[in-house]
């Protein structure tokens, strides 16, 4: 009997695009003489769609269209469109893969919802899915656990609309410019600027304030972006270190996904020491995070000073075919479909293993 595997993606997230072509790659790599896979496409509304509206968006390529935006405002009409809802019966599904990026997917939502229905499902469970979502909890942890971290200032949307100079005295009383200002629970680089200036500065916040209430201003530093996979629950797989040289002045949105000049070197030219050290404190964040199934650990290293800092960890890495988490688990041996394989079978070990808790006091 085959098990019905449920691929969740769209989404209420700056990165629904993002996630649809994620989810396209991981739904060619699924094992069909194991599962069914049944697509499940949230909408930029947060309406969940039927089967057969779900696999018309699946069977779009988006990758072209992200590049294209006629045809996108054209198919994103077509999608407004679709009719036919999910109907909200989890008993006919035995996993969930939830390829969902950002706000209600990345960030503990969907995971607390899938607790609730009983499921088991792919990746990290509620506590590491929001902690990792909000950069600012995120680097808290981090800390907690040793790592360095850059300095950081955080303000709330409300002060930025009304006491925007006080936000940038706070913002230049702690740190030097360049500055990066970036939504805090956001990612694919949305709503993130570099502020050399005190007007660019202004701008970066309002720009990231339209994307979440809480926004990060960071120190701005010359570094190398080095990431690090990880799979596992209590044992785990690290990947080799990878490197990423964007093709813009940083790894902004279109540095990730419209432009194809980015350089990803897998793996990173480094000495053996240094990336034993960094895929350590990969799987320190790991495990300071509470992480489960996987995660992709990025790291920024100073140029010149040559010091570590960990920047973020991606709860739902991406999952395109150009994506950082699948190629550099590819290079140290694991192939995609493997990669889902395992994850999958990930998320049935963690959801055997919390069965195993007691419900009932026993005196
Ligand atoms: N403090 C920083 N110093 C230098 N570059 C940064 C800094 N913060 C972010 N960046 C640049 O912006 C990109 C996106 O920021 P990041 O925090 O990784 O957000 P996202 O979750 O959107 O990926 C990074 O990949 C890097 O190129
Ligand atoms: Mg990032």
């Amino acid at each position: 009997m085959k098990k019905t595997l449920a691929l969740l993606f769209g989404g209420r997230s700056g990165e629904h695009e993002i996630s649809i072509i994620s989810a396209r790659s991981v739904a060619n790599a699924v094992d069909r003489s194991a599962f069914h896979l049944l697509p499940i496409y949230i909408t930029r509304e947060g309406k969940w769609l039927s089967e057969a509206a779900s696999r018309s968006v699946l069977e779009r390529d988006y990758e072209a269209l992200v590049k294209n935006p006629d045809a996108l405002a054209e198919e994103r009409r077509r999608v407004a469109k679709l009719r036919g809802a999910f109907k909200f019966d989890f008993s006919r599904i035995d996993v969930v893969f939830p390829v969902l990026h950002g706000t209600f997917g990345e960030d503990g939502t969907v995971q607390g919802l899938l607790e609730m229905m009983n499921v088991p499902y792919v990746g990290n469970g509620v506590l590491a899915s929001a902690l990792t979502m909000d950069k600012a909890m995120a680097k808290a942890a981090f800390k907690e656990a040793g790592l360095n971290v850059v300095d950081y200032v955080v303000a709330f949307r409300r002060e930025i609309e009304s006491e925007l100079r006080l936000v940038v005295k706070r913002c230049e009383n702690a740190l030097r410019y360049p500055m990066f200002v970036k939504p805090a629970n956001l990612g694919s680089s949305v709503g993130v600027s570099k502020a050399k200036t005190r007007a660019q500065l202004e701008d970066g916040l309002k720009l990231a304030a339209r994307y979440d209430r809480k926004v990060l201003i960071e120190q701005g530093l010359d570094a190398r972006e080095l990431e690090v996979a990880v799979l596992g629950n209590d044992e785990l797989q690290v990947s080799v270190v990878g490197e990423i040289v964007p093709c813009n002045e940083f790894y902004d949105y279109e540095a990730k996904y419209v432009k194809s000049d980015s350089k990803l070197y897998i793996p990173a030219p480094l000495p053996k020491r240094q990336s034993e050290t960094i895929r350590k404190q990969a799987a320190i964040a790991f495990k300071a995070a509470g992480c489960e199934g996987m995660a992709r650990v990025d790291f920024f290293l100073e140029k010149g000073a040559n010091k570590l800092f960990i920047n973020e960890i991606n709860a739902i890495p991406g999952f395109t075919s150009i994506s950082m988490y699948p190629k550099m688990f590819l290079a140290t041996g694991v192939s995609y479909p493997e990669l889902i394989s395992r994850l999958i079978e990930l998320a049935f070990e963690r959801f055997e293993e919390t069965r195993k808790n007691q419900t009932s006091v026993v005196f």
